[in-house]
This record gives C-alpha cells, structure tokens and sequence, in this order.
C-alpha cells in the first residue's frame, strides 16, 4: 500500500505550500475544511481505504496520517498568528500609537484667593453661630448712609468717593448708588428680622478710587453684625481675637491682637483692630513697616442710631460691629504686596493658589 503512503506524501507537499499563500482569515478556514474536514476533507476522503489494509499497513499509514494531521494543525496555528501579526502591524502603522509617551495632564481649576479668603473669614463665624446674609450692590442713600448714622451732609460721606446711578432715584427721591460697604446689610437685615442677630455678610463693594497697589474701585468685604441684650466691648474683643487667632494660628501660632480708638459714624466708640504681625514674628518686616502690628479691621459697638433707624429698642438691645476688607486680608495671609494682582486673572499667579 505504498500508493496510499506516498498519496499522503504528495497531500502533505501541496497543503503545506498552499497554507504559505494564506493571506486572510476566510481563506485559512477555507483551507481547514478543505483538508481537515470530517466529512470530505481531502484527509479524511484518503484515510476512507484504511478498513481494507493489513494491520501493519494501517498502522504505517495511521502514523503517516497523523504526523501530516498535526503538520496541517501546526500551519493553521502559525498562518493565524501571522496574519494576527500583518494587522496589528497595519494598524499599528496607521495610527502610530507610543505607550511610553507621558500622558496629558489634567489641568485642575481652583478657588480664586480672594473666593477662598472670603469663605475662610465666614466659616469661622458660622461655626461660632452666625448665620450669612446679603445685601444687593445697588443700594438707597438710606441704607447706605442715612440709617447708618450717615445725615444728609454729613461729612463722614466723603471719605466714601460713591459711584452715584444718576438717573435710578429711591422713593426718598435721592439718585441710588453702587453701596461704598457691606454696613447697609446691618439695616436690611435688622428691618426684616428680630432680635437677636448674629450675622456675617460676605460681598462687593465699590469706591471712586484710583487702582494702585493697595486700592481698587471694586473691593470686598465682610460685615459682621452681633445685636442682643447685654453686648459688650469684652464680646467684641474676645469674638474678634479669637477669630484672628484661627484666621491666622494655624498650629500654635502666637497671634495677638490690639485695638486702636477709631472712628466709623455708625459705631460708638469705634475700634480698630491690629493683630500682630505673624510673617515677622513681630521683629519688624515691610509688610508690617517696621511696627510688628498689621490693621485688619474697623468695629465697635452700634451706635444708638443705628438700632433705632432699624427700628430696634436701643435702651433694650446693643450691639456690637466689624468691616474685614478681604483684600488686606488676602495680601497679609499670602504676602502679596499689588491687590492688582488679584483682578489681573493671570493663571500663573492663580495657580499659585489652587
Ligand atoms: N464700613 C466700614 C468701611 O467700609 C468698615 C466698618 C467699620 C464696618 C466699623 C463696621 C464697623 O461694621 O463697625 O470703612
């Protein structure tokens, strides 16, 4: 049965150099059935006159078959991981793709310095028990001026350089203005609530100002406004102390705190605060000009006048008030020495603070 053997021989030569032309994985299954398959497989059909041979014959042709068996499934295996490879390759080409190549980075926004100051300053208060309020940035002569202790003609309005709406009058029929502080939010909000008030009032304010490193016409504030029975300067001082010792503490710090006669129309007596100044540790630095205290805010407590504009018993009640200028604040805590920087909205000095 030689003629079976060398048919195996000749089965194997043609497969083989037929699987090296394979060039897609339709043709390669094509190919499988064509010699592989079970029911007419060009093996298979051979192996149909295997029943009529000897046993030794069969056994010889038995192991022919299956040496060109496993020769046929070893170049279906490698013809498939070749043409694996030709598309990757292809399509690795097209699109060239380097995994080592750092990815991009993601660029993450921030809270403005001033946003973060603001919301600093408030959440001491708040965890102290007082609540937020706010006011609108235009405002009546009223709230503004007259009910904080401000008469017509008053002097004291002066210091204030208002930006005046000329054509918008209140029912007063005096012109509305861009509100000069965040002080009209004391008389908004003792006109609509009752006593007592524990409250902070964080926002914008406006002055006919020059910008230079230290001014600007748009500015922030936050107003803080205590009104019960009983206040006294020993509350304000205290409250104001510790707040600037967590503003400014951190772990341990030594912040100390004075207070300097002032005046402000709507507070008697009025008092400026200093806190001592912590970049320095007192020895005497640029920012504090060489006194080791540095000015953080106007208070004192409410003028009598004020509670009554607001409609509020001033022989029951007293109060107690502060301005905090956000920017001055800002400048100190971060030691930046041009409040323009602030508004400039340059990315490499926000990112500093992100
Ligand atoms: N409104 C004042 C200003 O802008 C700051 C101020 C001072 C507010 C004393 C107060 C205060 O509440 O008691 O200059």
């Amino acid at each position: 049965m030689t003629s079976l053997l060398e048919q195996l021989d000749a089965l194997q030569a043609e497969s083989l150099s037929e699987a090296e032309g394979i060039s897609t994985p339709d043709a390669l299954e094509s190919f499988r059935l064509k010699y592989l398959g079970r029911k007419d497989g060009r093996l298979t059909v051979l192996l149909a006159a295997l029943p009529g041979l000897s046993p030794e014959e069969k056994r010889d042709v038995g192991r022919r078959a299956n040496a060109l068996k496993n020769a046929l499934e070893e170049a279906i295996r490698n013809r498939r991981q070749s043409l694996d490879d030709t598309r990757l390759t292809a399509a690795l080409t097209r699109a060239p793709l380097d995994l080592t190549l750092p990815g991009d980075p993601l660029v993450r926004g921030g809270l403005h310095p001033l946003t973060r100051v603001q919301e600093e300053i408030v959440d001491i208060f708040v965890r102290l028990g007082f609540s937020v309020a706010e006011g609108p940035e235009v405002e009546t002569d009223d709230n503004n001026f007259t009910a904080l202790n401000h008469p017509p003609d008053h002097p004291a309005r002066d210091a204030h350089d208002t930006f005046y709406l000329k054509d918008y009058k209140d029912a007063d029929g005096r012109p509305l203005l861009l509100r000069t502080h965040t002080s009209p939010v004391q008389i908004r909000w003792m006109r609509s609530h009752r006593p007592p008030v524990y409250i902070v009032a964080p926002g914008r304010v406006f002055r006919h100002e020059n910008v230079d490193a230290t001014h600007s016409y748009v500015f922030h504030q936050v107003e803080g406004l205590a009104v019960d029975t009983d206040m006294s300067l020993g509350d304000l001082k205290g409250v104001l102390t510790l707040f600037a010792q967590r503003l400014f503490g951190g772990a341990g710090a030594d912040v100390r705190t004075r207070f300097r006669p002032s005046f402000f129309p709507f507070v008697e007596p009025g008092l400026e605060m200093d806190i001592s100044c912590t970049l320095c540790g007192q020895k005497g630095c640029r920012v504090c000009k060489g006194t080791g205290w540095v000015e953080m805010l106007g208070s004192g407590l409410v003028h009598p006048n004020v509670l009554r504009a607001a409609g509020y018993d001033a022989e029951k009640l007293s109060g107690w008030a502060f301005g905090i200028g956000v920017e001055r604040v800002a400048m100190f805590k971060y030691g930046v020495d041009d409040m323009r920087l602030f508004y400039e909205n340059d990315v490499r000095f926000l990112g500093a603070f992100a």
